[in-house]
């Protein structure tokens, strides 16, 4: 669907589509698409989609912000409809009613940043656009590198020369032009957008480009659709847990539920928990001193993917909690390693940054800010493959022994 207008959710200014590339020409915010099913909801029928046989963001095209590109034998058209799992080993130690657990580590390059890359590259294609460049902390540029490469884009990276090794081998191997500077993630940010200037590239940085929150949005129509819809319409009091950097996933997802909501296939807004690392907690900050503003800190966790200084969708973020009836919080490096082997037991590889989700639920719960009547789903947005280094700092390692019965014996105690 055609987006109608965009509007700036700093200032409220709005642009029409060919005004405006990427954020508010007037105060440099963040920009929302509107369509005109927000005001004429009839125009979309909920039983098409959810009669659709295809497994991928795309079912949700007549609510897209460009058209289904094709390459329907590509992983473009793998992307999304990731698996709801409910654990319920997790649920019976959490003591809670209800838990979803949603695996983005299904995607095609392993995170939920596929969602966003394929629609950047839908948009490409719509706009017969050759060359897309993007900043990224390791998966959103892995992911456009690998949408890209399903496309026949190219892709132009950069990326922290500290970036977990997987990310990068993943941006090599699909063919993307890779850069790693000497510096921090937000440096990456700006070089790009430097880049894009002087050489027309087209940026897809998160929380700039506003294609990728239309992106991430999907998973909020998929939670609807996989979780929402199957609860008791009396009770759908559904808090989401979300690990947030950038806070562009929180913002794509708030997104979906916001369209949700206005056609009316949802009564209310979902709640939605914002889980950052104590050492990257820009947002929480913002939120718990009731500031309008997000001020920069300098950002340090094992995290990676949730590891910004200045986060680039902050104050979008921050509104989309507020009207949420939702809240930040913060887990320390140590409950987020915990948390890998803890979902390990459900049978989930989780990189660290999915793994802060898992553990900010824990927390609420600890806290007294979650009830455990209160039905949980957590988004497990990135793959343990993705950061075996870490992966392998949370468990005890196996012992080396002989190869001989007796030494096996002694090894496992029996
Ligand atoms: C696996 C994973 N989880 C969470 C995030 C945080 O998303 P955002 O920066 O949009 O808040 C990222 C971003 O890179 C990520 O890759
Ligand atoms: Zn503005």
């Amino acid at each position: 669907m055609p987006i109608s207008y965009f509007k700036c959710s700093v200032c409220g200014q709005s642009f029409e589509p060919d005004q405006v590339v990427y954020t508010c020409l007037a105060c440099g915010g963040n920009l929302d698409a509107h369509f005109s099913f927000e005001t004429n909801p009839s125009e979309i029928d909920p039983s098409e989609i959810l009669r659709s046989s295809e497994a991928s963001i795309w079912r949700y095209a007549p609510l897209l912000a460009a058209p289904d590109p094709g390459f329907k034998h590509s992983p473009l058209h793998q992307v999304g409809w990731t698996p709801i799992y409910q654990p319920d080993a997790l649920k019976k130690d959490l003591g809670l009613k209800d838990l979803w657990i949603k695996d983005e580590s299904r995607n095609p390059s392993a995170s939920f940043k596929d969602r966003a890359s394929a629609l950047v590259v839908a948009r490409a294609v719509e706009a017969g656009i050759d060359t897309i460049i993007a900043a990224s902390t390791g998966n959103a540029g892995a992911a456009m590198a690998c949408m890209a490469a399903s496309a026949g884009k190219q892709a132009l990276i950069i990326a922290p020369r500290s970036a977990p090794p997987a990310k990068i081998a993943q941006l090599l191997t699909f063919g993307a032009r890779v850069v790693l500077v000497d510096g921090t993630y937000d440096q990456a940010f700006d070089l790009s957008i430097e880049a894009s200037r002087e050489f027309g590239w087209y940026n897809r940085n998160t929380g700039y480009n506003p294609y990728t929150v239309e992106g991430k949005k999907t998973a909020g129509l998929e939670i609807w659709e996989q979780v929402i819809r199957t609860m008791d319409p009396k009770t759908q009091n559904l808090t989401v847990f979300i690990p947030v950097g950038d806070g562009n996933i929180l913002s794509g997802v708030a997104k979906g539920f916001a369209d949700l909501l206005a056609l009316d296939w949802i009564d209310t807004l979902p709640r939605i928990v914002g889980v950052q690392a104590e050492g990257s907690a820009a947002i929480y900050n913002a939120f718990k001193a009731g500031a309008e503003r997000v001020d920069p800190v300098s950002a340090q966790t094992i995290a990676d993917s949730i590891s910004v200084d200045l986060p680039r969708d902050g104050l979008r973020a921050l509104n989309r909690v507020r009207q949420s009836g939702g809240y930040f919080l913060t887990v320390s490096d140590e409950e987020i390693l915990r948390a890998i082997p803890t979902l390990g037991k459900a049978g989930l590889f989780v990189e660290p940054a999915a793994a802060a989700a898992f553990a900010g639920l824990k927390a609420a719960l600890k806290q007294g800010l979650h009830h455990p009547d209160e039905p949980a789903l957590v988004l497990c947005t990135g793959s343990g493959l993705k950061d075996v280094r870490a992966a392998m700092q949370a468990v005890e390692p196996a012992p080396v022994i002989e190869p001989t019965l007796k030494k096996l014996k002694e090894a496992l105690h029996v």
